[in-house]
């Protein structure tokens, strides 16, 4: 009987002794330190634990693992190093950030690994099919509209080849005076979301 796991995690294979009743999502995080990996609900129920293992997304936190062995796993980490030799965002992660798609960012792993896999399957995905893949990953902070059109614009520059293309924001709003309100707003609003997540969800503030 083989005692060992043998699995493959963003191209590089380890060989690791089993510890009985871990999950993969412990695994990659505690022993592997690829803590890009978020554990939200540890139950199945956020999504925000997200990899894909032989290319199919699966939550992480309930995976034994276990039966990782022989399995070829990939995690937000992974998907930097995957457009060019050298290390460079892959195009979903450029367009989270150009579409300001990350608000505090937990359920964003979640989200790519998520929508990763939808553009392997279907790199022409509608909005219709964007939100029914993305029906199950929830995101706390309700950016939906903008995981959405970071996801058609990452969508469009992986079919192109071709930059991703930034939102369309006025000129004019560079300069309006409510920019600075916005600006001298964000620390507040940075420091209201953080202590919304430690006061309402404890799991969040220990990870
Ligand atoms: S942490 Fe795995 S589904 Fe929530
Ligand atoms: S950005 Fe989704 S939970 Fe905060």
């Amino acid at each position: 009987m083989n005692n060992k796991i043998s699995l493959t995690v963003n191209g590089i294979k380890h060989t690791l002794e089993p510890i009985p009743g871990e999950t993969l999502s412990t695994l990659l995080r505690n022993r592997l330190r690829l803590t890009g990996t978020k554990i939200g609900c540890d139950e199945a129920e956020c999504a925000a634990c997200t990899v894909l293992i032989d290319g199919e997304p699966v939550v992480s936190c309930i995976y034994p693992a276990e039966r990782a062995d022989g399995k070829t796993i990939v995690t937000i980490e992974g998907l930097a190093q995957r457009v060019h030799e050298e290390m460079k965002l892959h195009p979903l992660q450029e367009a989270f950030i150009e579409h300001g798609a990350v608000q505090c960012g937990f359920c964003i792993p979640g989200q790519i690994m998520t929508a990763y896999a939808l553009l392997n399957h279907n790199p022409n995905a509608t909005k219709d099919e964007i939100r029914f893949a993305l029906k199950d990953t929830l995101c706390r902070c309700a950016g939906y509209p903008s995981i959405e059109n970071a996801i058609l614009a990452a969508a469009q520059a992986l079919r192109t080849g071709e930059p991703v293309q930034k939102p369309n924001i006025p000129d004019s709003i560079h300069t309006h005076k409510s920019m600075v309100w916005i600006k001298s707003s964000a620390l507040p609003f940075t420091q209201m979301t953080l202590f919304s997540m430690v006061c309402c969800m404890p799991k969040f503030a220990a990870r």
